[in-house]
């Protein structure tokens, strides 16, 4: 039997759909992946936990941006009159700033950059998703550029009455993570959901150091989603 690229196929036959511009966006599910629904599925089970949480959702290392957008969503769905619930995304949007020798020996500094300006089409996307719900007067999202060890704290002196409901670590890295959590926790509140991308993982060993090291791992039941083989959260108790 002819043995195929399945995701190489699926992407061929996105980009050569016949089905016309004005319903290709309602059916997308067509071209989903096990791997990509697995994802958005679990980004929503996050999202139900933090429903009656107050305070804002902070991803670490967006990149370009699917979660923002899922979470803009779920927001949209499950919450519309939440206007008070933020969703702020830190990056460099420039890949990795640099490698702590905690990250072992795969990581390279720009790893993970994406295309140039990116954040200006990331911008337009997200309006073009709050535009879809109520109060989309205000803007309920907020991409910050650079080095979140730095631009972080500098978020948090200037909005110090932040709270989070849900941060989702995905820098990959010690340094960021570390310097990010310490802070985040003192955020949260009880039932604040701390989730992370990568822990236990040989490959990119720095995020589990950081969780170690902040927070200890007995302190808090780590918890993973099926759904997700890498990652792991725990809810503030
Ligand atoms: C693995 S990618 C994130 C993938 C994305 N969350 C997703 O679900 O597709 C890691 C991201 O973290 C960002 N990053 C790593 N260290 C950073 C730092 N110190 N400050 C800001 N962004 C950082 C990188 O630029 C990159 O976009």
């Amino acid at each position: 039997m002819k043995k195929t690229n399945d995701r190489e196929e699926l992407l061929q036959a996105l980009k050569k759909t016949s089905i016309p511009d004005q319903e290709l966006l309602l059916n997308l599910g067509l071209f989903g992946s096990r791997r990509s629904l697995s994802r958005l599925l679990m980004m929503h089970d996050i999202y139900k936990k933090i429903i009656p949480v107050a305070g804002s959702i902070v991803e670490f290392g967006p990149r370009w941006g699917q979660n923002l957008a899922l979470f803009s969503n779920f927001r949209g769905m499950y919450e519309p009159y939440n206007y008070n619930r933020l969703i702020l995304g830190f990056d460099t949007f420039s890949g990795f700033p640099s490698i702590d020798p905690k990250d072992g020996s795969v990581l390279k500094k720009g790893d993970y950059s994406v295309t140039k300006g990116y954040e200006e089409e990331l911008t337009h996307i997200l309006e073009c998703h709050e535009a879809e719900y109520p109060n989309n007067h205000r803007r309920k999202f907020e991409l910050v550029k650079g080095d979140a060890i730095k631009t972080f704290p500098a978020y948090l002196k200037k909005n110090p009455h932040t709270m989070i409901a849900l941060a989702y670590f995905d820098f990959d890295l010690y340094a960021p993570t570390k310097a990010c959590l310490e802070l985040v926790l003192k955020h949260v509140t009880k039932g604040s959901v701390l989730a992370f991308d990568e822990l236990n993982w040989a490959e990119f060993p720095g995020e589990t150091i950081a969780v170690m090291e902040t927070m200890g791992l007995s302190a808090h039941a780590l918890r993973r989603d099926p759904l997700n083989p890498l990652g792991a959260y725990l809810v503030i108790e």
